[in-house]
């Protein structure tokens, strides 16, 4: 087990009812809010009257910065901070999924960015420390965001997709009940997100980090069991109660504690995909996994034990030949994904073979990939996107 650092600083309070929170969460930092959120989920739901009747009720001065992408652009965060220096606001509230928190991240730390341009200060934004506090309330179970400092926004001018580290939210009110209207769609691929925060941490040459692979395991296994459970009774608040849990730990890094770091190549590919044509992140991610999984195995039969104690562990499977027992494993796992009804090939998405050289480059940029737990090359890359058409 190797070194690690714990430095989580966000308070979650989570459960049904926990947005009698909000005020107390937002008083502390001042009365002028940038209320941030997306497509219009939150109107439709009801919950954008709820958070409007408190921010009201308790005399916050509210600006409002609607319209967040799913895959978050620069132009938003842009208009993001022109709100926050206009109206001198004090704390920035996202009420969203993934998108929504990190626009608001980006937001937060782009208003004391220095420069005039924004999207130099996503390039080198780890080395930024100052934002305007953070409060979210989440409304998708998938990407983490709530509980993590990472954030990743596009350009789909130069078809970049980079994530960062902008800023821990200070608060995230995590209410179950706000994810019973995600459709199935975003379920499953949400599901998938949460499932891949699991995989890049867990597929990593360190094999005595117990605690972790221990959370990884139960992570896997409980949205593997509570999503195919929301598919069916998308009001059922044990799924949805855990399916939330299971994403705010899957990117904590907690599940990754002791654990020799990887780079995370489905994240760099998928990042890719969805800087190019705009796809939904999670399902980008299982249609990957899946050939990333195989292609690696093939290369290195090294990485076979891994395998075989995933197949064991988590998709419950026996057998007395390795090999065959970790390909089973990684079959078992596609034919759960296609169970969820997302769709599992890049063709099915209108996506073709034209960029994906350049795509490569970009995700193995500086030979980033070649510590992932088996090195890739851009050739490498190259065959699993092919391979995922
Ligand atoms: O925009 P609205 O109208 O709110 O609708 C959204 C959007 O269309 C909808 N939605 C959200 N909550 C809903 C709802 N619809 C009905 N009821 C609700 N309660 O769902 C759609 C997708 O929302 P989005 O926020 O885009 O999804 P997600 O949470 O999966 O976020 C994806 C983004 O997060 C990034 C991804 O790359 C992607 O840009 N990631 C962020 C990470 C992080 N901060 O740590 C890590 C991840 O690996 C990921 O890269
Ligand atoms: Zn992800």
């Amino acid at each position: 087990m190797l070194n690690f650092k714990h430095d989580i600083p966000t308070k979650l309070y989570f459960g049904e009812g926990q947005i009698k929170k909000l005020a107390s969460s937002l008083e502390r930092f001042g009365k002028n809010v940038l209320f941030v959120y997306g497509g219009g989920s939150i109107k439709k739901t009801g919950l954008y009257d709820e958070v409007i009747k408190i921010l009201k009720e308790n005399n916050f001065n509210v600006t409002e910065c609607d319209g967040v992408e799913p895959n978050p652009r620069i132009t938003t965060v842009e208009r993001g901070v022109n709100l926050c220096k206009k109206h001198n606001i004090d704390v920035v509230l996202a009420v969203g999924g993934g998108s929504t928190i990190d626009c608001a991240k980006a937001i937060a730390v782009g208003r004391y960015y220095e420069g005039d341009d924004l999207w130099e200060m996503v390039k080198t934004s780890w080395h930024l420390a100052k934002a305007l506090p953070l409060v979210d309330i989440l409304t998708l179970s998938a990407t983490g965001s709530e509980f993590d400092a990472g954030g990743v926004i596009t350009n789909m001018d130069t078809n970049e997709k980079l994530g960062a580290v902008y800023t821990y939210p200070s608060v995230s009110i995590c209410d179950p009940t706000y994810t019973f209207s995600v459709s199935k769609y975003q379920t499953a691929a949400g599901s998938a997100d949460i499932m891949s925060h699991i995989f890049e941490g867990y597929f990593s040459r360190t094999m005595d980090s117990d605690l972790s692979d221990g959370i990884a395991e139960t992570v896997l296994k409980s949205v593997m069991k509570n999503c195919k459970i929301a598919l069916e009774e998308p009001t059922n608040y044990s799924a949805r109660a855990n399916l939330m849990a299971d994403a705010s730990i899957a990117c904590s890094g907690i599940p990754e504690y002791g654990k020799k770091e990887t780079g995370w190549p489905c994240h760099a590919m998928e990042h890719e995909l969805s800087a190019y044509y705009d796809i939904t992140h999670g399902v980008g991610l299982a249609i990957l996994t899946i050939r990333w999984m195989r292609h690696i195995l093939n290369k290195d039969v090294t990485v076979t034990e891994r395998f075989v104690k995933f197949a064991r562990n988590v998709m419950g499977l026996e057998g007395d030949d390795d090999r065959t027992l970790a390909f089973a494993g990684i079959d078992a796992l596609e034919s759960y994904f296609k169970e969820t009804g997302i769709p599992m090939t890049l063709c099915e998405l209108g996506i073709d073979d034209k960029h994906f050289e350049a795509m490569a480059a970009h995700a193995n940029v500086d030979g980033y990939l070649k510590d992932a737990f088996v090195a890739l090359t851009n050739e490498d890359i190259v065959e699993i996107y092919k391979a995922c058409l």
